[in-house]
Parts: C-alpha cells; sequence; structure tokens
C-alpha cells in the first residue's frame, strides 16, 4: 500500500467515529436529463458487508461504478480511508484512479473475461499490465487463488469450456489478484443459472468470513439477509432506508421498503 494515501485525511469535526472505509457524501449523478444519485450518502466500515438493493434501474450498479471511478460523479464526494478519490478535493491527494482500482476490486454480472485467453493468463493480465507484478509473482498468487476457490485444474481453460459458475469464479479470482481492500459486486449471480448461484454465492460467503469489505447490488434477498452486515435500499437516488438485516427484513421503517420486501415477496424471492 502506498504511503501517500493517509496524508491528506479529510478532517470532519463532527464524525468523531472511526474512519469509515468508504464514505459517500451527498453523491450527485445524472445521465442527461435523469437524475439517478440525487444527494446519496452511505459509509462503508472495515469488514462491512453492504448489500445494495431496490428496483431495477435505482443506481446500484451507477453506485458501484462511481466508486471505482469507472463513472464521473456531478457533485458530492467519496472518500477511501478518509482521503477523497472522487469530488472536488480529490486533486493532489496522490490517489489516482489507478491507485483506487488497485485497492478497490470490482466483478460485473457479465464475467467481462477475454475470451481468447485461458484463465491464467485472464487472471494475471491485469497484476501485470496495470500493476507491474512479474509473471512468475502474478502467476503464483494466481495459483494459489484458483486453488482456493476451486479452479485448480482449470488454468489452462478458455472462458467458453467453463461453466457460468466458474467463469464468475474465475472473474473474482481477477478482481482478487491485487488484495483489494474493498470489493465490490454487480449482480454476480444474476446471470447463472439456479444451480451455479450456489457456488458463487458460496465463495462470497467464504470472503465475508476472511473479513473483506464488500459492497453488492443484488436482487438475492436471501442472500442479503445472510451475508449482509447490513442492507441499504434505494429509493429516489439516496439511501431511503440502512439497517442490519435481521430488522431489515423483519421490520422495515419505511412504507416504500415495506412495499418493495412485498413485492420481492410476492415473487417468491424473498
Ligand atoms: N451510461 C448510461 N447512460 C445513460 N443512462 C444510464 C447509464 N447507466 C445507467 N443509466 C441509467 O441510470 C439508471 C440507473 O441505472 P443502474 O444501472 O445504476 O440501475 P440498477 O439499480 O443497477 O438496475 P438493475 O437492477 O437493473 O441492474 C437507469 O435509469 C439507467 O437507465
Ligand atoms: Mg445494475
Amino acid at each position: 500500500m502506498s504511503d501517500s494515501v493517509n496524508q491528506n485525511p479529510v478532517d470532519d469535526p463532527l464524525d468523531a467515529g472511526p474512519t469509515p472505509k468508504l464514505d459517500l457524501r451527498s453523491v450527485e449523478k445524472s445521465f442527461g436529463a435523469k437524475r439517478v444519485l440525487n444527494g446519496l450518502d452511505l459509509t462503508v466500515d472495515d469488514h462491512d458487508v453492504v448489500c445494495l438493493i431496490g428496483p431495477s434501474g435505482c443506481g446500484k450498479s451507477t453506485i458501484l461504478r462511481c466508486i471505482d471511478l469507472l463513472d464521473p460523479i456531478d457533485a458530492g464526494s467519496i472518500l477511501l480511508d478518509g482521503v477523497e478519490i472522487a469530488g472536488p478535493g480529490s486533486r493532489g491527494t496522490g490517489v489516482g484512479a489507478n491507485e483506487v482500482r488497485r485497492r478497490i476490486g470490482i466483478v460485473f454480472q457479465s464475467f467481462n473475461l477475454f475470451p481468447h485467453m485461458n484463465v491464467l493468463q485472464n487472471v494475471t493480465l491485469g497484476p501485470r499490465r496495470a500493476h507491474g507484478v512479474s509473471r512468475s509473482e502474478a502467476e503464483s498468487r494466481a495459483r494459489e487463488l484458483l486453488d482456493q476457490f476451486g479452479l485448480g485444474d482449470k488454468e489452462q481453460e478458455y472462458p467458453n469450456k467453463l461453466s457460468g459458475g466458474q467463469n464468475q469464479r474465475a472473474a473474482i479470482v481477477r478482481a482478487l489478484m491485487v488484495r483489494p481492500e474493498v470489493l465490490l459486486l454487480d449482480e454476480v449471480t444474476s446471470a447463472l443459472d439456479p444451480e451455479l448461484v450456489g457456488e458463487v454465492l458460496g465463495v462470497i460467503r467464504d470472503l465475508s468470513d476472511q473479513g473483506l469489505t464488500m459492497v453488492l447490488a443484488t436482487h438475492e434477498m436471501g442472500f442479503a439477509r445472510e451475508v449482509a452486515t447490513r442492507v441499504a435500499f434505494l429509493h429516489e437516488g439516496w439511501v431511503l432506508e440502512s439497517a442490519a438485516p435481521a430488522q431489515f427484513f423483519a421490520d422495515p421503517v419505511e412504507a416504500r421498503t415495506k412495499q418493495f420486501l412485498h413485492r420481492v415477496s410476492q415473487a417468491g424471492r424473498l
């Protein structure tokens, strides 16, 4: 980890607690005339597993993309360990996009593995190209992770020879290669056949047990209930309600949250 990251913490005299791992403050984001994030506040503490839930189009993926600096925010700020990485104060902190993406990994719904590369090549490419890791170091880390995630015998396979669940596990391995401090997961099970969902959820559960800080966009309420330390329900561009899963699912406060959970329940997904 670079020493530069803690050199410019943003002082907040009102916040006496420990510095959150991630802190989104009044974040705004529009696409054209459509305001997607509308003054969104969200904090994620070390070892938290925060599940973002809400109807399709409410902005879950947008939040993850903004955190990983794939989409610029229009207003507000995003802090990593108290250092602004997006927003007006982010210039001159010494924490650029490359460092942010090394410290915050992201896994997408659609895997995004390169079809012309085998698993080993796919997972070692980023660390070697973007982060200057040597081939032998990258391959040894890759083999360790592929073993850990049940892909030890698949390193020479190409993505089209793997199941969806195996592809998704390879995509998660790729994100873990550079030992991120935070992992963002965007609907990582929704492209999978139901019988493959369980194996990927098992991997996420293992990562949670290992203490990795994660933010997940998910439609899997059962999983959110089981693995989340906190569930955040998005509505109209901000977090309408956020609570520990036991409380959130058993006793939601807001009428809109109740309505959402009712619909999810009627669809048999709760
Ligand atoms: N690149 C883009 N250009 C224009 N509009 C976009 C873009 N990305 C997202 N949007 C719009 O922003 C809104 C939020 O999209 P987002 O993908 O964040 O929703 P989501 O909560 O992840 O939905 P889902 O559950 O379907 O994945 C949607 O109305 C979407 O159409
Ligand atoms: Mg999405």
